[in-house]
């Protein structure tokens, strides 16, 4: 007899992540001399990803003392939780009786979460996203069955944010939507708002009734752990209702521990319980209880001193290397004939730049020289070798097929 139920044959052609599939098709491609400037992962100069020096004493302690895996419970770790938030709101504003927290798989999870709550409690809002965002944020939020809207936030001429642009437009959401914020190091840009900048949108969010939702997904890349948080907490104390996603994947380096956390603060303490209620539920019908080893991992380390500095001081030479391949990255360029055009990967943050190429230059680096990057043209500055510097310029110069400007 013939089967003919067909349920899988509806799907359509599968279609490659954009930036996910960049990392198998670069261990696939044979050539030397190769460059990934694809997936967010930091590199050292021998190109390795390696285990942070806190993270493998603290994995040790544990092996060493844990002595169950019994499950732990819907929040998940409390204790991480409690550390994170202090980690990036402060002291003061971790404190608060209005703050529900669960910990989610990664960063995603927190992010997907925090929209299926959205879904919840306001099933019409708009979720704002800026102009341009991380790819996979539009997914996530359509996916959880909420519309988004754009609003202007990235100058490809001039490598910042066009903050005149952008205050025009998050002054005219209207009250009850969302809007999406980067609580450091833009990702694909690198381009992020100032202290006043963050105060002037944080003063329109909150007279125009807006929830802010802030992702902070590197923590200690841009200018270090507590300038980096300034804006989520400018945020937190001025809107009565704000989210914030934490990923713990690059600033522990624990990128397959899937380790992150959903932080929701609410108008008053009897809303927290009942959000942190509804929170519980849809983790419970989705993943039920996060994966345990990366927050054990953080914890451990957060609260210990010694093991905290020792952390601080790893990811600030993290920051440092990437802040220095950015001076060479601009000066290559420069020295190439680019005149000042490049000048603003100095002053970008974070793991991510946008060359402000096309997606034909794109494809011409990879095919020429094994170059790779998503098509909108990101490079990961922290995945770069300072040896490979020349090679990376050389290869831009000659795909972009154009005469440098004397
Ligand atoms: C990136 O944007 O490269 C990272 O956030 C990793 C990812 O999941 O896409």
């Amino acid at each position: 007899m013939e089967y003919e139920a067909s349920v899988f044959q509806v799907f359509p052609e599968p279609q490659p992540d954009g930036i996910l599939q960049l990392t198998q098709d670069f261990r696939a491609d044979p050539r030397e001399g190769k460059i990934d400037l694809g997936v967010g992962v930091f590199r050292d100069d021998s190109g390795a990803t390696p285990i942070m020096a806190a993270v493998r004493e603290a994995e040790g302690r544990l092996l060493a003392t844990r002595e169950t895996k019994a499950y732990i419970g819907l929040l998940g770790d409390v204790a991480f939780a409690e550390a994170i938030t202090d980690l990036a709101l402060g002291a003061a504003l971790a404190g608060s009786d209005r703050l529900a927290n669960i910990q989610t798989p990664g960063g995603t999870g927190a992010l997907r979460l925090g929209f299926d709550l959205i879904v919840s409690a306001r099933p019409e809002a708009t979720v704002w996203v800026p102009g341009p965002t991380w790819l996979n944020h539009i997914p996530l939020i359509t996916r959880a069955g909420l519309k988004h809207k754009v609003y202007p936030y990235y100058d490809a001429a001039t490598g910042a944010v066009d903050f005149e642009a952008m205050a025009e437009a998050v002054a005219a959401i209207p009250a009850g939507d969302v809007i999406l914020l980067h609580g450091c190091c833009h990702n694909p840009s690198g381009a992020d708002l100032d202290l006043e900048q963050w105060r002037q949108i944080a003063a329109m969010l909150t007279s125009g009734g807006v929830v802010a939702f802030v992702d902070m997904a590197y923590q200690g890349f841009g200018d270090g752990p507590d300038p980096d948080a300034a804006g989520l907490r400018t945020i937190f104390s001025a809107l009565p209702e704000a989210l914030m996603s934490y990923s713990c994947s690059k600033s522990f380096g624990l990128y397959r521990e899937r380790t992150g956390l959903l932080t929701v603060q609410c108008e008053t303490a009897r809303d927290r319980t009942h959000a942190l209620g509804q929170m519980k539920l849809l983790a419970r019908t989705s993943h039920s209880m996060p994966p345990d080893h990366g927050a054990a991992v953080v914890s451990t380390i957060l609260r210990d001193d010694a093991l905290r500095a020792d952390w601080l001081a790893e990811l600030d030479g993290a920051r440092l290397r990437v802040v220095s391949l950015r001076s060479a990255l601009a000066e290559a360029f420069g020295a190439a004939g680019f005149g000042d055009r490049f000048d603003f990967l100095k002053d970008n943050k974070g793991m991510f730049s946008l060359l402000g190429i096309g997606a034909d230059a794109v494809a011409r680096l990879r095919k020429r020289y094994g170059v790779y990057m998503p098509a909108s043209g990101r490079i990961n500055i922290a995945g770069l070798q300072a040896q490979q510097v020349s090679r990376l310029v050389e290869a831009i110069s000659d795909c972009l097929e154009m005469e440098p400007v004397k």
